[in-house]
């Protein structure tokens, strides 16, 4: 617990009913590190109040009658870049969560709230604002200035998102390219790791032409530190850190999965999200990036191999004892032509979809060869759409399955294959 004055988390809280901002004050009256430093009945006044006050965690409702919770959000991330901002809500407003999540939301909470839990989400955010504000400084030149990748800007460790198919060409390196670059903000760095060894084409679906790739990792793997790590990753116009694939297919023998093992768990230290780019092989490689993965982007497109591939790796996951709500399904190059529908595969392969992006040949091959990725060159695509959707699932799971971790008491799953 905190308890020095300048440690004192500054709360504002926002909700229409002035009954729930009476009992949330309520909740929060004892806690000696808390301080309510605003209550707000409307987006607006949500937005002036946290100019004024520059709260470390903003409590906010969802439905209000001006301006609504998601754009309140988006509003204050814009101005008071570190305050923290967690949802209330409802079970049934699922879409609004997603929504929030990419507004800039980082946490939500059921209503009516328990006072634990609530208390305990303020903690925890209070710790990422105050990151968020030591960064700030430093950007503002008034902060030490930190190694461009180090494990105590990052707290905890990063999560690490293996986006996978079991057959080539379904979308897996695009979707992998975009959901690491809508994942990459100053307060949440990542890396794009491309695993596919052999033909790996991650570095070149971003325009990045440098020969350093995993090779001069794994050939140094026991003196790894941060200038070794800093000199190899490549780095996109957009900021991105890229651990590029070898430059040719020969060099991947040069690599073995113990080596791939110890770099990503490296990585994992240093990068809030970790995005690996698996290929279409299930080799110890593959094995290996799935037992440090947190969560798995299974892509699937709507052809019958497809589908009987998503079917045979879904089995193969039970067989590994992956958990099922670490997979986040996905469908790339949708088209009504193809005559098979999401809820069709859904019912097939008993699973949700959890997004879909449409097929948009002209967007998608013009963002490749241009090196620009769709969340870049333009959000407001079909494609790029469907691709946001998709961010907002994977962001939704990993706090779920985090808040679950924790309430388990964070059991460490069994390891898919030992070290020998
Ligand atoms: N939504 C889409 N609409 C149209 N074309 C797409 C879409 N998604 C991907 N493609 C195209 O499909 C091809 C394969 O995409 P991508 O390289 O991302 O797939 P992959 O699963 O990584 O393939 P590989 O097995 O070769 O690594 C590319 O030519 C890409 O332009
Ligand atoms: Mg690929």
């Amino acid at each position: 617990m905190q308890d020095t004055a300048d440690e004192i988390i500054r709360v504002l809280i926002v909700d229409d009913h002035a009954e729930t901002l009476e009992n949330i004050r309520k909740l929060l009256q004892f806690e000696p590190d808390i301080e309510v430093v605003g209550a707000a009945r409307s987006g607006q006044e949500a937005l002036e109040m946290a100019r004024e006050t520059e709260p470390d965690v903003v409590i906010m409702d969802i439905n209000m009658p001006d301006m609504d919770g998601i754009a309140a959000t988006e509003a204050i991330k814009r101005d008071v870049r570190f305050a923290q901002i967690v949802i209330l809500s409802v079970q049934s407003e699922a879409d609004y969560l997603r929504r929030a999540m990419r507004a800039g939301a980082s946490d939500f909470i059921s209503k009516p709230p328990s006072g634990d839990e609530l208390i305990s989400a303020i903690r925890s955010l209070a710790v990422e604002a105050k990151r968020a504000k030591d960064e700030q400084k430093i950007l503002e030149g008034t902060g030490p200035l930190p190694p461009l990748i180090g494990r105590e800007r990052f707290g905890p460790e990063g999560k690490l998102i293996a986006v996978y198919s079991a057959k080539g060409g379904v979308g897996c390196t695009i979707i992998a390219t975009n959901l690491a670059v809508g994942l990459d903000t100053a307060d949440t760095p990542a890396v794009l790791v491309d695993t596919a060894l052999q033909f790996g084409d991650v570095a070149v679906s971003l325009n990045l032409q440098s020969k350093n790739s995993f090779v001069d990792l794994a050939t140094r793997i026991d003196e790894l530190d941060v200038e070794i790590v800093e000199e190899v990753l490549l780095q996109h116009d957009s900021g991105l850190r890229v651990l590029a694939a070898p430059p040719r297919p020969e060099m991947a023998d040069e690599i073995n999965a113990d080596q791939v093992r110890k770099v990503l768990e490296y990585l994992k230290q240093h990068f809030a999200y970790v995005v690996v780019d698996s290929g279409s092989t299930m080799d110890d490689i593959t094995l290996t990036v799935l037992d440090l993965a947190d969560l798995m982007v299974s892509v699937a497109t709507p052809e019958i191999p497809s589908i009987k591939d998503a079917r045979l790796l879904f089995d193969l996951l039970s067989v590994l004892e992956f958990p099922r709500e670490n997979t986040i399904f996905v469908l790339n190059k949708m088209d009504r032509r193809s005559g098979i529908t999401a809820a069709a595969i859904a019912e097939n392969l008993k699973c949700t979809v959890d997004g879909e992006i449409p097929f948009d040949e002209r967007t998608v091959t013009t963002s490749v060869n241009r090196g620009i990725p769709l969340l870049i060159a333009d959000k407001g695509q079909p494609a790029a759409k469907g691709i946001l959707e998709v961010l907002g699932a994977v962001k939704q799971r990993l706090v779920e399955r985090t808040e679950e971790g924790i309430e388990e008491g964070e059991v460490e799953r069994p390891r898919l294959f030992s070290r020998s």
